[in-house]
Order: C-alpha cells, then sequence, then structure tokens
C-alpha cells in the first residue's frame, strides 16, 4: 500500500479536522507529521464539537490506529490537557496512540523564549502562536533539541538542564523576565510522567510495516502550504514543512510510498498573524465573511484576516505537493454575498500580468487580478448532492477546478460530518 496525504493549501485552518474525521473510517493509521500546539483541527459531530493540537484526527474512530511522527514537537503539558477534553476512555485512547521516541519536546522555556523573541521584534513580528513551535524546531535543527525517547533514559534530567541553561542565557540576552519557571517546571515534569504511560515507539518501523502489510495511511497535515518554511512567505511562517515532502520526513516514509496528495482550500482566504495577503478584505467584506464563517482562531481565538480565492496561490501550492484531488471548503460562507472573486493573476509593479508567486510578496508586492461570479445566494447547508447545488456554484468550482487542473472530489457545506458531497 501506499500512504495518502491530506495537506491545507492556503495559511491553514481550511477545514482540515473536518476532513480527516470524514476520511478516517477509510483508514487504518492516521498520522501527524509536522507542527505541534499551533495546530487547532476543529471536527464536529453528534452535536459536539472539539478541537486537536497535537492529537491525530482519527483518534474518534475506534478502528484507526493513530501517530504522532517523528517531525512534530509535541508540548506534553497540552497533550495531557488534549486527553482528558476527549471525554474518551483513557484506556482505549491509549491502545490506539503511537507517539514516536523521535517526536521533539516543547519544553516551557520554548514557549517563553517564543513570547520573548515576538517581544523583540515589534513590529515585524511574525503572530506566532507563542506555543513553542520556532523555538523547539530551532533547538532540533541545531542539535540541542529533546526527544520524546529520552525521557526514557536516566540522564534525561540531565540533558533537560542543559538545554534549559542554554534557553535561561538566551532569556537574558533577550532581558526577558515574565515568567515563573518553578510552577511552569512542576507542570511539565508532571506531564512527562503522563506521556510516560503511552505507548512510546520506533513509529517508522510501524508506519512502513503497516503498508507492507496492506493497510491504508492517512498522513494529516497541519497549519497550510503557504507557512511553508521554505515556500511558504517567509519569514511570516512557520518552522516546519508544511507541504507534502514533510510526510516523508515527518514519519519516515519514503517518496515512492506516497499515493494520492488531497489538497483542502477554502472558496475564501484566510490568514491569522502577519504576513502578505494580497486578496486580503481589510474591510467591510472581509468583516462580513468573518463572521459568517466564524473566523477566529481555534488555537489563539485571534480574528482571522479575510479575503478572496487567490488561484496564483493555490497553484504554487498544488504544484510544490503535487496535489492529485481538491476538497472545496466552507462555500456556504459566501452564500451571503451578491458576488463572489476569485484572484486569477498577479500584476506586478512592472505592470507585467503573472500566474505565478513572485520570490517574496514582501518586496514585490502585487496586485490580484479578479474575476467576478454571480453569488449563488442560496443556503448550502442543508445540501447533500451535487444535482442539488445552484448552477451559479457549480459554474465557480468548475471555473476553479479547470484553471487549477486538479478535480475538486469534495465540497463542503458545513462543519458536521454530514455536511459533505461527494462530487466525483
Ligand atoms: P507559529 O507556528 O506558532 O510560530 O506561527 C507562525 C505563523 O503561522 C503565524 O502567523 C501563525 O498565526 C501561523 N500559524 C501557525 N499555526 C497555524 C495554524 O494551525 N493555522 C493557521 N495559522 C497558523
Amino acid at each position: 500500500m501506499q500512504a495518502d496525504i491530506l495537506l491545507g493549501l492556503q495559511w491553514g485552518d481550511e477545514g482540515k479536522g473536518k476532513v480527516v474525521d470524514f476520511l478516517a473510517p477509510q483508514y487504518q493509521v492516521v498520522a501527524r507529521f509536522q507542527g505541534g500546539p499551533n495546530a487547532g483541527h476543529t471536527l464536529e459531530f453528534d452535536g459536539a464539537k472539539y478541537v486537536l493540537h497535537q492529537i491525530p484526527s482519527g483518534i474518534f474512530h475506534q478502528e484507526s490506529m493513530n501517530v504522532i511522527g517523528n517531525g512534530v514537537v509535541l508540548d506534553v503539558i497540552v497533550f495531557r490537557k488534549e486527553i482528558h477534553a476527549l471525554n474518551r476512555n483513557i484506556e482505549d485512547i491509549r491502545k490506539n496512540l503511537l507517539i514516536s521516541k523521535k517526536t521533539q519536546l516543547i519544553i516551557p522555556t520554548h514557549r517563553v523564549l517564543d513570547a520573548a523573541s515576538e517581544a523583540s521584534k515589534g513590529k515585524d513580528k511574525i503572530g506566532s502562536t507563542l506555543k513553542g513551535i520556532g523555538p523547539a524546531y530551532m533547538d532540533k535543527i541545531g542539535r540541542n533539541g529533546l526527544r520524546v525517547g529520552d525521557i526514557l533514559q536516566a540522564d534525561f534530567k540531565e540533558k533537560y538542564n542543559k538545554l534549559l541553561q542554554k534557553h535561561l542565557n538566551l532569556l537574558k540576552q533577550y532581558n526577558y523576565t515574565d515568567y515563573d519557571l518553578p510552577a511552569l517546571e512542576k507542570d511539565f515534569f508532571d506531564a512527562i510522567e503522563f506521556i510516560k504511560t503511552f505507548q512510546l515507539a520506533d513509529t517508522e518501523y510501524f508506519v512502513n510495516e503497516a503498508l507492507a502489510s496492506g493497510k491504508t495511511l492517512l498522513a494529516e497535515g497541519a497549519q497550510g502550504s503557504l507557512l511553508d518554511i521554505d515556500f511558504g512567505s517567509y519569514p511570516f511562517v512557520t518552522s516546519s514543512n508544511t507541504s507534502a515532502a514533510g510526510a516523508s520526513t515527518g514519519l519516515g516514509l519514503a517518496p515512492n510510498k506516497i499515493g494520492k496528495v488531497m489538497g483542502i482550500f477554502k472558496a475564501y482566504c484566510t490568514r491569522v498573524g502577519s504576513g502578505p495577503f494580497p486578496t486580503e478584505q481589510d474591510n467591510d467584506l472581509g468583516e462580513q465573511i468573518r463572521k459568517e464563517g466564524r473566523e477566529f482562531g481555534a488555537t489563539t481565538g485571534r480574528p482571522r484576516r479575510c479575503g478572496w480565492l487567490d488561484l496564483p496561490a493555490l497553484r504554487y501550492a498544488i504544484m510544490i505537493s503535487g496535489v492529485t484531488e481538491l476538497f472545496m471548503m466552507k462555500a456556504d460562507v459566501l452564500s451571503i454575498l451578491d458576488e463572489v472573486k476569485v484572484c486569477t493573476h498577479y500584476q506586478l509593479s512592472d505592470g507585467t500580468i503573472t500566474d505565478k508567486m513572485p520570490y517574496c510578496l514582501i518586496s514585490e508586492p502585487v496586485t490580484p487580478i479578479y474575476q467576478t461570479f454571480k453569488g449563488w445566494k442560496t443556503d448550502l447547508t442543508s445540501k447533500r448532492n451535487v444535482q442539488d447545488l445552484p448552477q451559479t456554484f457549480l459554474e465557480y468550482i468548475e471555473f476553479v477546478e479547470r484553471t487549477l487542473g486538479v478535480p475538486i472530489t469534495l465540497v463542503s457545506v458545513g462543519p458536521d460530518r454530514t455536511q459533505t458531497i461527494l462530487r466525483k
């Protein structure tokens, strides 16, 4: 078998939680491969709403095995809170969840460093979720990090103290004192004991053996392709590879083990935090979309910036990840509008018109060129079949699909599992 990947193609918050939950019954293994508690995957079913930050979205399906891969950075305190919030039998969760021993740990001072670094940047701040993601990946790449497997070793405390000392020196340089280390450490070491009761494993063997024995596997991306450390709007990005390649390094799956790459996008765009956003509508229209789409961060509660669908950006994300099929989310939100716009090209400052992403949207700002569509003005949330969709909306879907050259196979018309239409 080959592994399938599910990715967000914009700036995150595309609705990955809902789709993984919807797809999970088809997969025997669901694995997270990058990111950490900066993610917030929202799932709604049976009248209840859950937000998962680090636990794979297959956890609600008894038959799915869930893997937190080596590419993830794990905050054990957030993890413990998440487990309790699931309201599930903890023994069942223990049976269905594997954590890679090679997963990097976020220690409390990573979070403090994130805050200190952002504070020092002033108006140039990234708009980080302040969950310690950047500092934890810095320590990973700098070869100073602590891994989940280390907590089982006798010298864990020694290694921790070494890293702590490095962080305290850095915090001194930032002149940052706004933290209570003893309280943070108590919580951290309690949570370390908690995590020891879970299955800590060499998950690269698990995922490869699962595929070899014919099991289906879904790699669940976090954040979005335009926040990718290499291909996103650097430096306003997250610190991991959110594109398809991240699934290979973050789980130990060779590229020839990858099958379908499913890309999710919203029928409009949102971005949370700082950074360029060519189609942003920083006006009443953006406010209307934010309200109708409940566009507030699942992790931080921050209002999301809203704007029109950006096809050059989407096409770029599709190219980088080799996306084979597309899922369109939240078109129901646009039902309130008389007309809907889509950015098809960018105009550069020298007048050139292009459908490619420039090297840097900050130093090379672009003016979006739009195509306008008649609004569908129909409540889509109760629709369950393609035949029931209004013609105006079908024309919008077909235009997007034709321009991107990848089939849109799923259309989501609401947050619940049942509000999902399969197209082909
Ligand atoms: P960090 O990953 O917390 O350092 O944040 C870096 C940037 O990525 C900020 O602009 C965040 O708002 C954004 N970001 C991080 N995680 C997510 C996510 O899951 N959804 C949307 N934006 C995110």
